[in-house]
Formats: C-alpha cells, structure tokens, sequence
C-alpha cells in the first residue's frame, strides 16, 4: 500500500517548489533582453511549435478567403480573412516571447539566410526528389519558388547593406508573378520570363 499521505506531501513541496521557481525563472520576462532570463526550453520548443501552426493557419485561411470570393461568398471571405488576421496576432506574439523579432539589420540577415538555405540546399533537394519520383507539378512548383528566391536572397542582400549603414534601401516598384512568384523591381515585363503569365498577372507593390 501507497502511503498517501507521504505521497501529498511530496506532491505539495513539489507544487511548492516548481511554483517558486516558475516565479523566480520569469523574472520580468517582458524587459530589456540584457535582463531576461533564457526562457526554458520546453516552454521556447512549444512557442516554436505554436508559431509554425499559427503562421500556417494564417496562410491557410488567406488561401481559402480568396477561393470563397472566387465562389461568390464574401462573407465567408471576410470570417477567412479576419480570421487570418488573429492567427498572425498569436504567431507574431509568439515569435516576439521567443526573442525572435530584432531590428531590421538582423531581420534582414535571418531573410537572408532563410532565402539563401532555399536557394542552395532546400529547393535543389526538393527538385531532385521530384524528378525522381516523376511528380511533375511539385517539380514545377519547387522550382518557381527556387527561382524566386534567388532574386529574393540578393534584393534582401542590398536591404541589409542600407540598414546596415543607417539608412533605408532604394527601391522602386516591385512587382510579384500571381501565378510564379517571379520577383521584379521597377517594370512588369510583358510576359512572366518564367511561367509565361501575362504583364496584366503581376501585382504592384
Ligand atoms: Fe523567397
Ligand atoms: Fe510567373
């Protein structure tokens, strides 16, 4: 037989102890970094996990907003939408609780690196598997993106030299491919050089 009561006993110090040392370990947590105590780990690997399940669910809702407007549903777009919008709430303060978000300088060199990974491992691997496996269509898709994000990795390239002497980059418009992704400072060209998609699928930013 258990002997209960040395059983609560333990469970109450434990409580006792984990509850203080909760307390102790969140010290502030919301100021300066210089001050913050390394958040634990389980805790940084949920938060982690919580932010790449937000961000999906906010482009997974954005995607299915813009094919309830195609139907005809504009109310079902605008519940996507908002939506949408509450996910990129949660996954924004979640990346913010893991010491993720900095200024633009070291924004610009995560871009860059995460570009840079798709560029010369991510996409190349990817290609290879479906050539392999005669999945034409990932193929196609893993190749636009590759592509793309090497266009993406030298404009970020040129952002980080800007704000790392202080100042914001020169930039004209830029125009991004509806169908591809293709990625274009100043003019849409006439057709999409890597989908073929006409200038009129080139949205302006
Ligand atoms: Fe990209
Ligand atoms: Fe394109």
């Amino acid at each position: 037989m258990p002997d209960y009561g040395t059983v609560s006993y333990i469970m109450y110090m434990y409580s006792e102890v984990s509850c203080w040392y909760n307390i102790s370990h969140m010290k502030e947590p919301w100021k300066s970094g210089k001050e913050m105590v390394k958040m634990r780990k389980m805790t940084e690997a949920n938060l982690n996990s919580a932010y790449a399940g937000e961000s999906m669910a906010h482009m997974r809702y954005s995607i299915f907003a813009d094919v309830a407007e195609a139907e005809g549903k504009p109310n079902i777009a605008k519940l996507f939408r908002a939506i949408s919008f509450a996910e990129r709430v949660h996954a924004t303060n979640h990346y913010r609780e893991v010491g993720a978000i900095n200024s633009s300088v070291q924004n610009l060199q995560v871009a860059i690196d995460g570009e840079t990974y798709e560029v010369e491992e991510m996409y190349p691997a990817y290609k290879a598997v479906a050539e392999l496996q005669g999945e034409k269509g990932a193929f196609r898709s893993a190749d636009w993106a590759w592509k793309a994000e090497q266009i993406h990795a030298s404009m970020y390239q040129k952002a980080k030299q800007a704000a790392a002497d202080g100042r914001d980059m020169q930039l004209g418009p830029v125009f991004i491919c509806e169908v591809c992704g293709h990625t274009v400072e100043g003019n849409a060209p006439d057709r999409c050089p890597v989908c073929q998609a006409p200038k009129t699928k080139f949205r302006k930013f």
